[in-house]
């Protein structure tokens, strides 16, 4: 499935986060420690197990209970709309989530990360901004958009998140998505909207080409 996490630092306060921390949580928690970093906790992009951990076909991926376990100061911010769904999937303790909302910010020194609440995908999907970078997890990918025909997803919210929410983001934003799909792992904004068939495109002509 070639997921990808992030690590996402500011070296100056000595502080990172994880997002989408989901496979390898070791091998992850290596790679913080290598750099002399001190782990906040998670962010989880959306409740899918291949981003979070959990059951999925029949295989368990250990995600981010056993990040919790491993590192026992961190923390997980989710949207709230999809909180519930990240515990029932996890079994994570509730009381180590933060709960955070469209256009929510965190800060790590001098970096501030910053809440999009891209719905679609999943109803509390998100993408995080970090100066000029966009993590879109699995609402944009390079060349295409996430799945809409699954059990919480929403065709018309994903259509607003991508046209009306993403496509207003400076051009030159460059996209790290949940998954590498595409023909090159990331991407720009400006890019996505001349090429990708999701983007500038009105809701009925979407829907049309879709056959949603
Ligand atoms: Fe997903």
């Amino acid at each position: 499935m070639a997921n990808f996490a992030y690590l996402l630092g500011d070296a100056a306060a000595g502080e990172c986060l994880l997002v989408d921390p989901a496979w390898d949580i070791r091998g992850l928690l290596q790679i913080v420690e290598d750099r002399g970093l001190r782990l906040r906790g998670a962010i989880a992009t959306h409740a899918h197990a291949d981003h979070v951990g959990g059951r999925l076909f029949g295989i368990g991926i250990e995600g981010l209970s056993r990040l919790l376990e491993l590192a026992p100061e961190a923390r997980v911010w989710v949207h709230d709309a999809d909180a519930e769904e990240l515990v029932k999937l996890t079994g994570v303790d509730p009381n180590r989530l933060e709960r955070v909302h469209h256009r929510d910010t965190l800060s790590m020194g001098e970096t501030q990360l910053e809440f999009l609440h891209t719905p679609g995908h999943t109803p509390g999907a998100m993408c995080v901004k970090a100066g000029d970078a966009l993590l879109t997890g699995d609402t944009l990918f390079v060349g295409e958009c996430g799945r809409i025909d699954l059990p919480r997803s929403e065709p018309l919210k994903m259509w607003e998140s991508l046209n009306r929410t993403l496509a207003l983001l400076p051009d030159e934003t460059v996209v790290y998505p949940g998954h590498l799909y595409g023909p090159a792992p990331t991407s720009t904004i400006g890019q996505e909207k001349r090429s990708n068939p999701n983007l500038n495109v009105s809701f009925d002509e979407w829907r049309s080409v879709l056959g949603a």
